[in-house]
């Protein structure tokens, strides 16, 4: 037993007691005879005091060095309100020096100016904040919360391999090569789907697992190449039932680790709802801002480029005078990028709208625009042409969302947990095919079938979505169960007899042997310590992260491999 208290755990009331502590040296300060030292361990700082006996030692003594004292526990003299033990201090009978540091190339402290790069570098030390420590403590409470739920009802935690075959989450595989087997691959699995629907047709009837997942996709601050979903399965079970069964699981979460209540129920938009309303399938609903149709209003218009286009509008509440034109200009840049054709701007002012377009509009297009938008003094009103609807959803709802970011920050604080629902099916490939728009084994509605065959973009799934604060916390849907409708998608999304054999084959002849119905969700754990933690990336929250470019700085992968490791793997590195 090196200590008899950790660093954070000293009262008043354990004045006079003799203790015994270790940690490392976060500050050193000399005050004539007497020196201080900020000793801290995961726990938290207690002062320590050294007197005039301990003076050599002291001068040897350096942050992040290692210490063991003894001492007397005694009342401060100026007591810190700022922390926990700050209204003791020890005072040292005993020191000695466990270890030695070198100086460190980041200050350990909570606030660090350290350039990413060089935390991910010395990630152990970036990890030593005391900052950092409470956010992956908090990620595990998160994943404890979850699994004590899952546990309470029955679930079986089951691990799936990670050398496995391809997957169908639509993102670039993760390669292995196979030694034993030249010339063949593993693929690293992007998510355990095909496993927990395999499992529920081996009968587990209640699967979970807290499931490592691999997708080689381009970096983004909520996207690791390596990363962790809470995956789960159930058989028997509808639509209704299943969210209930998350979202109750969610709001258990919240209580335990927040202690947060959400004070009204979880809303459930359908994807229509939301895309129409918000710009987005994954939308932050605490933003006032909303997007209208106006194409009507333009149905005769004059004006060439509105022809046979989509058209949304946004009223930008009372900004007129507080937007700049650099804004309104990078707004249009926002809204280019993401699949407009063009923003336009209106000002309304002293009853009178203006804009580069409103010579062009008639008198009752713009009392039409006026009325629709309900347009008051010194609102400024957005809109965007696109060729499609979704196009111009999504190009009006990031310009939504930056405007959001800016002038709404203060409605930005607390929890906006909500479902998304009734998505459609399939989506266009940008060279017209279809794809599956959540994963190829996604029930569609019954009532939808018929039109498989003649308008298979209209068909409705059982797809829901978990959204928080604008981020997509979980994917997940009811399942095919029946082989014919199986096969039928897979046609559809342009998988030939052979691919399919090829890819699912030993998936599509389990379905022969019995599939019970089963539904599930896999729900991103990284995204939810990141919210939770209020980091600005899901990097924040996880141990051994990779920066943007796929690279982890700490261990340097990926790395080269030898001549001999790719001689045995019989594979030839092509040179750039
Ligand atoms: P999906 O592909 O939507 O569904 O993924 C589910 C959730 O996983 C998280 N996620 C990620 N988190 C960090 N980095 C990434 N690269 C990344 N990719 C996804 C998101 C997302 O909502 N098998 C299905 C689930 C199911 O149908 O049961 C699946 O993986 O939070």
């Amino acid at each position: 037993m090196l200590r008899t208290h950790n660093n954070g755990e000293l009262r008043r009331e354990n004045i006079g007691q003799v203790v015994e502590l270790v940690g490392w040296v976060a500050k050193k300060r000399n005050l004539g005879s007497l020196v201080f030292i900020d000793l801290r361990d995961r726990y938290g700082i207690t002062q320590i005091v050294c007197r005039e006996e301990q003076e050599e030692i002291c001068r040897n003594i350096h942050n992040e060095y290692i210490l063991h004292v003894k001492g007397v526990v005694a009342l401060r003299e100026s007591i810190n309100p700022q922390l926990p033990t700050g209204d003791i201090e020890i005072l040292v009978d005993e020191i000695s020096i466990i270890n030695t540091a070198n100086t460190t190339p980041l200050i350990i402290a909570d606030k660090t100016d350290a350039l990413e790069d060089t935390r991910l570098k010395y990630r152990y030390l970036d990890l030593r904040r005391p900052v950092m420590q409470q956010k992956l403590i908090k990620r595990h409470k998160i994943i404890k919360a979850f699994r004590d739920y899952l546990d309470a009802r029955d679930f079986v935690e089951v691990e799936t391999p990670i050398l496995t075959s391809t997957t169908p989450e639509g993102a670039r595989d993760y390669l292995v090569p196979s030694r034993l087997n030249p010339g063949r691959f593993y693929a690293l699995p992007q998510s355990p789907q095909l496993f927990k629907q395999l499992l529920m047709i081996a009968g587990f009837e209640k699967y979970y697992q807290v499931a490592r997942c691999f997708r080689d996709e381009d970096g983004r601050s909520d996207r690791q190449p390596d990363f962790t979903q809470l995956d789960l399965e159930v058989s028997f079970i509808d639509e209704k039932e299943i969210m209930e069964l998350v979202e109750k699981m969610m709001l258990e979460m919240f209580k335990k680790v927040e202690n947060y209540q959400f004070k009204e129920k979880i809303k459930t938009y359908s994807y229509q709802e939301a895309m129409n309303r918000f710009g987005s399938d994954k939308p932050d609903t605490r933003i006032s801002y909303e997007l209208v149709d106006v194409k009507e209003i333009f149905a005769n218009s004059s004006l060439e480029f509105l022809k046979n286009k989509e058209i949304k509008a946004l009223n930008a509440h009372n900004l007129n005078d507080r937007i700049t034109r650099k804004e309104i200009d990078s707004l249009g840049e926002i809204a280019k990028k993401n699949g407009a054709r063009q923003l336009v701007f209106f000002r309304y002012q002293g009853q009178t709208l203006s804009g580069s377009l409103v010579k062009n509009m008639s008198e009752e297009e713009q009392t039409k625009l006026v009325k629709t938008l309900a347009l008051k003094d010194n609102d400024l009103v957005f809109l965007v042409v696109a060729d499609y609807w979704e196009q111009a959803c999504n190009a009006l709802g990031q310009v939504r969302l930056t405007l959001g970011k800016r002038y709404e920050s203060e409605r930005l604080k607390g929890y906006d947990l909500l479902w998304v629902v009734d998505f459609p099916l399939f989506e266009r490939n940008d060279d017209g095919s279809l794809a599956a728009a959540h994963h190829p084994f996604t029930r569609p509605y019954d009532e939808d079938l018929s039109l498989l065959d003649t308008e298979p973009l209209k068909v409705r799934s059982h797809h829901y979505d978990l959204v928080l604060n604008g981020y997509e916390l979980g994917s997940g849907s009811l399942r095919i169960y029946n082989q014919e409708i199986q096969e039928k998608i897979f046609k559809i999304i342009g998988l030939s007899e052979k691919e399919i054999r090829e890819r699912f084959g030993y998936f599509v002849d389990a379905f022969q042997y019995g599939t019970p119905p089963h539904a599930g969700i896999g729900l991103g754990v990284d995204r939810i310590a990141m919210i939770l933690t209020g980091s600005e990336s899901i990097r924040d929250v996880i141990a051994f992260p990779k920066n943007a470019s796929a690279i982890c700085p700490l261990t340097n992968a990926p790395t080269p491999a030898s001549k001999e490791q790719l001689e045995e793997l019989k594979i030839e590195v092509k040179k750039e």
